[in-house]
């Protein structure tokens, strides 16, 4: 629990996760990729410019939480390929995904690694296990469909708030840190 400022109200609190964030090319590809699918489920897709895959989600911090988060990475880990080839879907979230059938060693120790610099930081991970995906529509049908293959290569991993707004909400990239292993 954070403490109250002088008047005793609760300090104001921002919600922010670390992600990695696609470029455009491997947007546009993502979206090539899965637009059948995704069209196919009838869920409200992502939009192109929001795909992401979380890292670590910090939730709703303060801004002095946000400084200590700051000061955790970069993580030395090095760039690594992440091959998305494997869509899944989540029955109870009603979530189609996208994720990869062989998850690169590289992104395991870049979340564990983080969460362990989080840990020192005062965070606390969730204890389930860490399933790396793209949320690409929420609220669909099940669709079963095998998709090209798309190689996304990883360089960098961002901090990035998420401000609510009409509907959805919109995803802002506050900072960004190489990966340098
Ligand atoms: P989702 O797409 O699977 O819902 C912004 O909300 C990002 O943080 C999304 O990638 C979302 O994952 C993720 N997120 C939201 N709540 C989370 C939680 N409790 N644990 C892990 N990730 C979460």
């Amino acid at each position: 629990m954070s403490p109250r400022g002088p008047t005793g109200e609760q300090p104001r609190r921002r919600r922010f996760f670390f992600a990695l964030w696609p470029e455009p090319s491997v947007r546009q590809a993502l979206v090539r990729a899965t637009r059948s699918a995704v069209r196919r489920c009838g869920g409200r897709p992502t939009s192109a410019e929001n795909l992401h895959l979380t890292v670590a989600f910090l939730g709703a911090i303060t801004n002095g939480e946000l400084a200590e988060a700051r000061r955790v990475p970069p993580i030395p880990t090095p760039p690594f390929s992440l091959r998305l080839d494997t869509l899944g879907f989540w029955n109870r979230s009603r979530i189609l995904w996208l994720g990869a059938s062989g998850a690169p060693a590289e992104l395991m120790a870049l979340e564990r690694m983080l969460w362990s610099g989080l840990g020192e930081a005062g965070f606390e991970r969730e204890p389930r296990a860490f399933l790396p995906h793209l949320t690409l529509a929420r609220q669909g049908r099940p669709v079963t469909a095998s998709i090209k293959a798309v190689e996304w290569p990883v360089t960098d991993l961002a901090l990035v708030e998420s401000v609510p707004g009409r509907g959805s909400s919109t995803y802002h990239r506050r900072e960004q840190w190489r990966l340098n292993g």
